[in-house]
C-alpha cells in the first residue's frame, strides 16, 4: 500500500489550448475540465489515496480577460452545486483553500453549504484550491506566529519550522508526496510551496480534459517505482528494508 501516494496535488492545466486546438473557444475547454474532476476523485477514492489537492484558480488568474474570471467563477457554483451531493454520498470531505473572501457572494455562500455538508466526512480528503498561491499560504502563516510574538506569547528564538508547519494551510494531512501537472508545462506556478518541499514530480503532456483514469493510473505507477531517500543513500535504504 505504501506504493500508493497519501496525498496527491495536481495543477488541472491546459483547458485552453486542448479547446483551441479544436478550434472551440477557451470556456468549452474548462466544461470538459470539470468532467476530469469527477474521474480523477473517484479513481483517487478507489485506489485508496487518503488526500486530493487540485488546484483551480491561482491568486495570478485575476489577470486573465474579465469574461474568463466570470465564467470560472459561475462554473464554480454550478459546479459545486451540482456534484456536492455526490461527494457527500461517497464520504468525501471538501476543502476550498484560498483567499475565498475575494469571490463574488454565491460562491462565498455554496462553498460553505458545501463545506459544511461534508465536513465529517473522511474517506478522502478533497481540497480545492481557489484564489489560492503558496506564497500567500507563507505569507499568512508568518504574519500569525509574528501576531503571537507581539502578543509575547512566543520568545522569536522558539520559532522553528514545525511551528510554521503548523500555520500553513493542510498541516492536519499527510504531505503532498505525489505533483502531477498536466498540459505540457514544468513548473509550480505558485501552487504548494511549503508543502511540496520532498513531493515527487510528475509532468505529462496530455491537456487536463484529456487526464482519464488510465492517465492517474500511469502517474502513480511512475510514482511507485521511485526511491524516496530524504537525503539518504540508496544503500541505506536496502540496509533499513531487510
Ligand atoms: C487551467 O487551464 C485552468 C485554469 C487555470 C483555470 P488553462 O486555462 O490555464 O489552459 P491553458 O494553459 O491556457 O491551455
Ligand atoms: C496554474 O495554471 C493554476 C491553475 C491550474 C489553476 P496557469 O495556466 O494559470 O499557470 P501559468 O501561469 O501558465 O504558470
Ligand atoms: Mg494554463
Amino acid at each position: 500500500m505504501d506504493r500508493i501516494p497519501k496525498h496527491i496535488a495536481i495543477v488541472m492545466d491546459g483547458n485552453g489550448r486542448w479547446a483551441k486546438r479544436q478550434n472551440r473557444p477557451r470556456f468549452w475547454g474548462h466544461k470538459r475540465g470539470v468532467e476530469r474532476v469527477r474521474s480523477t476523485v473517484e479513481g483517487c477514492l478507489d485506489l485508496g489515496v487518503e488526500a486530493l489537492t487540485l488546484f483551480a484558480f491561482s491568486t495570478e488568474n485575476w489577470k486573465r480577460p474579465e469574461e474568463e474570471v466570470s465564467f470560472l467563477m459561475g462554473l464554480f457554483v454550478s459546479s459545486l452545486n451540482k456534484e456536492v451531493k455526490r461527494l457527500h454520498k461517497n464520504g468525501i470531505r471538501l476543502r476550498i483553500i484560498g483567499e475565498t473572501g475575494r469571490f463574488p457572494q454565491q460562491l462565498q455562500e455554496a462553498i460553505i453549504e458545501a463545506e459544511m455538508l461534508t465536513q465529517h466526512n473522511s474517506k478522502l480528503f478533497l481540497n480545492i484550491a481557489a484564489n489560492y498561491g503558496g506564497r500567500w499560504d507563507i505569507t499568512k502563516a508568518t504574519q500569525q506566529l509574528c501576531r503571537h510574538v507581539a502578543e509575547g506569547k512566543l520568545d522569536p528564538e522558539k520559532v522553528t519550522s514545525e511551528l510554521l508547519h503548523q500555520q500553513i494551510l493542510l498541516s492536519d494531512l499527510p504531505e503532498p508526496d505525489l505533483f502531477i501537472r498536466t498540459g505540457g508545462e514544468q513548473r509550480i506556478s505558485n501552487f504548494l510551496l511549503w508543502q511540496m518541499a520532498y513531493c515527487e514530480l510528475f509532468f505529462t503532456d496530455l491537456y487536463w480534459p484529456e487526464f482519464d483514469r488510465e492517465a492517474l493510473k500511469v502517474a502513480i505507477d511512475s510514482f511507485a517505482e521511485r526511491q524516496r531517500r530524504f537525503g539518504r543513500t540508496g544503500d541505506q535504504l536496502k540496509a533499513e528494508s531487510k
